[in-house]
Parts: C-alpha cells; structure tokens; sequence
C-alpha cells in the first residue's frame, strides 16, 4: 500500500519551500521504503530551489540522509528491512568500463528508483540528488543504500551522504595524503574542513588552511589545521611556500571553486605535489596558465569526484573511525533542526555562521 508521508519541497524557481503531503509507493523491484532518522541541508538543496540544477520542479529536497529500510522490493538482497544506512546519490551499475575498472564514481549508468513519489494530487516530484529525504520516509534504489554501525547518531551518518564524504575523500582518496606530508586547503567551508578533518586522519604533519574568513580559519584549526593564512591579508601561495620550507605543500586541496583559487592551488604545490580540485567551477570559468608551468612543475592535478569515494568501502569505515574517536564527524553538526526550519537553515547557511544544519526526525 502506498503510504502518505510529511516532506519537504521546492514547489518553483525561488518560492520559499513548504511540508507537504506527498506519497511513497511500495518499493518495486531493486528499490527500498527508507524511514529518515537525519538529514543534513546542503547548499545544493538550496540551488534546487533557486532553479541552479534544473527546473524539473518540484523537487523534494534534502540528501545528506540515514535511516532504517522499511520494505524492499523484489530481488533486492543488498539491505533488508531494519539495516541501518547511509543513503548516496545514485545506484552504480557494477557492470560499465568504469564500474570494471574500479572507478564506480565515474559509472555510466548509475539509477534511482524507477518509481516516482508524488503529491496528493498525483503531481510527480523530483528527489534531490535522486534521494529527497527531508521526508519522513524516502523511496530509493537499493544500491544507494550503505549498511553502516546503528549505533552512530544519525545525524553523524547522514553527512556521509555529500560534502564531509567528499572533503574527506579529496584528502584520503584523491589526494592520497600519507603520514608527514604536508597539505594545503583552499577555502575552508564544510569540504574544505572535511578535508582538514581528512589530512589530520591520513597523519599529515602540516596542515595549512587558507581563506578570506577569520571564523572560517578558526573552524579549521578546531579540525585539525596546524597553520593558517587569510588570503585577503597575505598571499597565500608565498604564505604555504614559506611554511614548507620554501617548497610548497605535498597536496593542495581546492575547495572554493574559483579560477583564482584553482590558480594559487596550481603554484602553491611542491614540484612533485598533487593538486586536488574538489570545488565546482560554473560553466563560464576560464584559466590560463603558461604551458611551460603546467610542463615544467611535474607532479599532478586531479579533480574529485564525490572524494571518489565506494560508499561500501569508506562510508563503514568512516564511521568505524568515527566511534572509536579518531575523526569526529560530530563536529560538522552545527546545529539539528525541524522540518519546518529549511528556510531558516538556507538563511544561516547564507550567513556563514554553520557548517551544518541537520534535520532529525
Ligand atoms: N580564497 C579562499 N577562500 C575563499 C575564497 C577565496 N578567494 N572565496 C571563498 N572562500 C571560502 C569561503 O569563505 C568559504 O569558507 O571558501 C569557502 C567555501 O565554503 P562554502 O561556501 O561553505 O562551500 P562548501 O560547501 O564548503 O563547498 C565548497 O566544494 O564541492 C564543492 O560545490 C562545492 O564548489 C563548492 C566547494
Ligand atoms: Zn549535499
Ligand atoms: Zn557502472
């Protein structure tokens, strides 16, 4: 039977979002009915709502999700109703070039659920991210569950789901931070902290932090950042360059998203070091770099994708570490919220005071 939930959506371009009613069919095959425990709000629910991703409105917002699996559909032998799990955004295939060659990130032909949820009035919705889970219960494809340890708060987990997993993996997966190096993260939001929380785990020695914000710099030394530097007071690429001995760092994360970003991350790395591209540029940023640089300084420059991370890999053992103390997720939770708070939560977010407003249920 299909089943009336309270969720939140984005009913057009720029309208204040609203709960409503919407209604979850039963899970068909390969798809699961998940109960939310958490949802974290990301700035791209809020570019869901301001029309930035797409205007296939409305969309049920929200994605940074855990929960328990209600009901499954058929053929579904991956999670079973009362595993807990931490949701991602879409089901690899585990058969495409890129699934073969170890890659799932890059897979073809990722899906969701086949099945649409809906309003009362049969109007279908658009889930965020494939999962839209500020809802009390969601519908998803059962490969974008992620059996994880319920003993966790939910609201720790549930950041698994997007930006702290891809802070975190910038430094672990991507950047492959081993003990002693040194790393650099431009821009400190929530990634750019994730991926100071992430470099601490992997046992670099010198951790800088660069932004133009002196609470976002005091947020990051609270992660795990042994120096700091204001780029708005100092130039950040001599400033790394000097705390490193004049070499620059072993891997420089970027996590703004901005061609002069992307370009001190290019000169503030070591000639063999790697540069980690993890914030989104928009369509129309453009670089130019003397071609004799991008030849002559070696080492490498690598984008990350979601921290090219295999959720069934890295989301149990991010929480595995996480309870036994050695990264505290805990700290990414600014504040937990209602379902009728979304508003409230995308104006602080604006503001820059928090790193993450997180739903509970
Ligand atoms: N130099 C250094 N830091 C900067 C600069 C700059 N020129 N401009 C902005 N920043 C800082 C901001 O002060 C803020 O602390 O970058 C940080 C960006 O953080 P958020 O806006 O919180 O964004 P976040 O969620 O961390 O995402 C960062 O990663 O995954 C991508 O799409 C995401 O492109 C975005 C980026
Ligand atoms: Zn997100
Ligand atoms: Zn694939």
């Amino acid at each position: 039977m299909a089943q009336q939930v309270r969720g939140v959506i984005a009913p057009g371009k720029n309208e204040p979002v609203r709960v409503e009613t919407i209604v979850i069919p039963d899970p068909g095959p390969g798809e699961a009915v998940v109960k939310i425990q958490a949802c974290g709000v990301c700035h791209t629910d809020l570019h869901y709502k301001q029309g930035a991703i797409n205007d296939e409105f409305p969309f049920l917002l929200g994605h940074e999700a855990a929960g328990v699996v209600e009901s499954v559909g058929e053929g579904v032998t991956d999670v079973e109703p009362g595993d807990f799990v931490v949701l991602n955004w879409r089901a690899v295939c585990g058969q495409c070039r890129a699934c073969q060659r170890g890659r799932p990130w890059y897979c073809f032909d990722t899906h969701n659920a086949k099945q649409r949820m809906t309003l009362l009035d049969g109007t279908e919705l658009s889930p965020a991210l494939g999962i839209g889970a500020f809802a009390e219960k969601t519908l998803v494809a059962s490969g974008q569950c992620t059996k994880v340890d319920p003993e966790v708060a939910p609201a720790v987990a549930g950041l698994l789901g997007c930006g702290v997993m891809a802070g975190i993996g910038a430094a672990i997966n991507t950047g492959q931070v081993g003990r002693g190096d040194s790393v650099a993260v431009i821009g400190c939001g929530g990634v750019g902290d994730a991926a100071v929380a992430g470099a601490r785990l992997a046992g670099a020695a010198k951790i800088i932090a660069v932004d133009i914000d002196d609470r976002k710099l005091e947020t990051a030394k609270k992660m795990g950042a042994t120096h700091t530097v204001n780029s708005r007071t100092q130039d950040p690429v001599e400033a790394i360059r000097s705390l490193t001995g004049g070499n620059g760092a072993d891997v420089v994360i970027e996590a703004v998203g901005r061609p002069e970003t992307y370009k001190q991350a290019f000169y503030a790395r070591d000639l063999a070091g790697t540069v980690v591209l993890v914030g989104v540029p928009t369509p129309e940023m453009q670089l130019e770099l003397p071609l004799l640089d991008v030849f002559g300084r070696g080492g490498s420059l690598k984008s990350s994708w979601y921290g090219d991370c295999l959720p069934s890999r890295d989301f149990p053992m991010l929480i595995d570490l996480h309870q036994q103390g050695r990264i505290d997720l805990g700290a990414f939770v600014t504040e937990t919220i209602g379902l009728g708070d979304i508003e409230q939560a995308f104006a602080r977010m604006h503001d820059g005071d928090v790193l993450r407003s997180v739903v509970v249920f």
